[in-house]
């Protein structure tokens, strides 16, 4: 009866593996040659699976899902800016872990799209750190890759800074790349224009500063119902919402490049809305200058920490 009627059936099981046939009233598995079997007992009956089109459909965001996510990044934001100020020698990563999630979660947040990743020193390193254990040292950076969850929307943000509250001479030449890598990805951005070309913008700033050998990952993708959104990475499209999130890491025993840049990373992410004309950042709300992160880290209830005065 059905397979008269219907000629594609898309079948979704992407974790499970397996599903149950009701045509036959039997389990299946889903893999290569279940579904051969599938189509074979069915003539004329396709079976897919429908990534393609659920992905077509989630990657352009409606002005509610837009707003949702704005939500989840405005909370993330809150969270950034408390853990800026929270964050000094001594403490530990899950200190801060705490800040940024009490700040999220006091801003509207439900709790974190995904494991908060507070990375210091040697741990900035790592991409998806999640222990959060170390004690900070004078002298760390520390990334901070983090994201509320609003409405079952993510957001996906992160700042890299000084623990001590002052970037060395070091880590303020490899952040001025990662920052000018961020804004080439900004400016090519815009409806029309393929993914590789976001790549390929982030990596040519970054090998032509002559870090080239220290890029680790890809620099974009979407943001929505999961922090790695399902869409295509094909054509860039007004209405989708995406990261641009450059970075570079130089390991310890890495010889070819100076001492005191060895052993830490850098990234910086942002999530933008491609609009018609380009992109909008959506999680500016956050300082990415290292002057501003500075001056932010060095305030505390409006006291300069050193030399400054009660603000009026
Ligand atoms: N937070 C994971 C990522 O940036 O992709
Ligand atoms: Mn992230
Ligand atoms: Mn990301």
């Amino acid at each position: 009866m059905v397979a008269g009627a219907v000629r594609t059936l898309y079948v979704s099981a992407p974790d499970v593996g397996f599903v149950h046939d009701w045509l036959n009233d039997k389990a299946m598995f889903l893999d290569r040659d279940g579904r051969r079997e599938f189509e074979k007992a069915h003539s004329g009956l396709r079976v897919k699976s429908p990534g393609g089109l659920m992905g077509r459909l989630r990657e352009i965001k409606s002005a509610h899902e837009v707003t949702a996510i704005r939500r989840a990044i405005d909370a993330t934001a809150e969270g950034l800016l408390l853990a800026m100020r929270e964050c000094r020698p001594g403490r530990f990563e899950y200190e801060v872990q705490a800040a940024v999630e009490y700040g999220m979660v006091r801003n509207g947040a439900s709790y974190p799209a995904f494991p908060s990743i507070i990375g210091s020193g040697p741990n900035s390193l790592i991409l998806h750190y999640e222990q959060n254990r170390r004690r900070m040292e004078q002298g760390d950076v520390l990334v901070m890759d983090v994201g509320a969850e609003v409405e079952g929307y993510a957001a996906d943000v992160t700042r890299t800074i000084p623990v001590s509250g002052k970037f060395t001479p070091e880590q303020k030449k490899v952040y001025a790349v990662v920052l000018e890598a961020q804004q080439a990805v900004f400016a090519a951005a815009k409806p029309g224009a393929a993914w590789s070309e976001l790549e390929n913008a982030a990596r040519k700033v970054i090998t032509d500063r002559g870090f080239g050998r220290f890029w680790r990952h890809g620099v974009s993708h979407h943001l929505g119902i999961d922090v790695h959104d399902v869409g295509m990475m094909d054509t860039v499209r007004a209405g989708m919402v995406i990261t641009v999130e450059p970075g570079i890491y130089i390991p310890a025993a890495d010889t070819t490049v100076a001492a005191g840049y060895r052993g830490w990373g850098i990234r910086i992410e942002d999530d933008v809305l491609i609009t018609a004309e380009g992109c909008k950042v959506l999680s500016s709300a956050v300082p990415r200058e290292m002057g501003a992160i500075e001056r932010l880290m060095n305030s505390r209830n409006g006291v300069a920490a050193k030399g400054g005065r009660s603000k009026p």
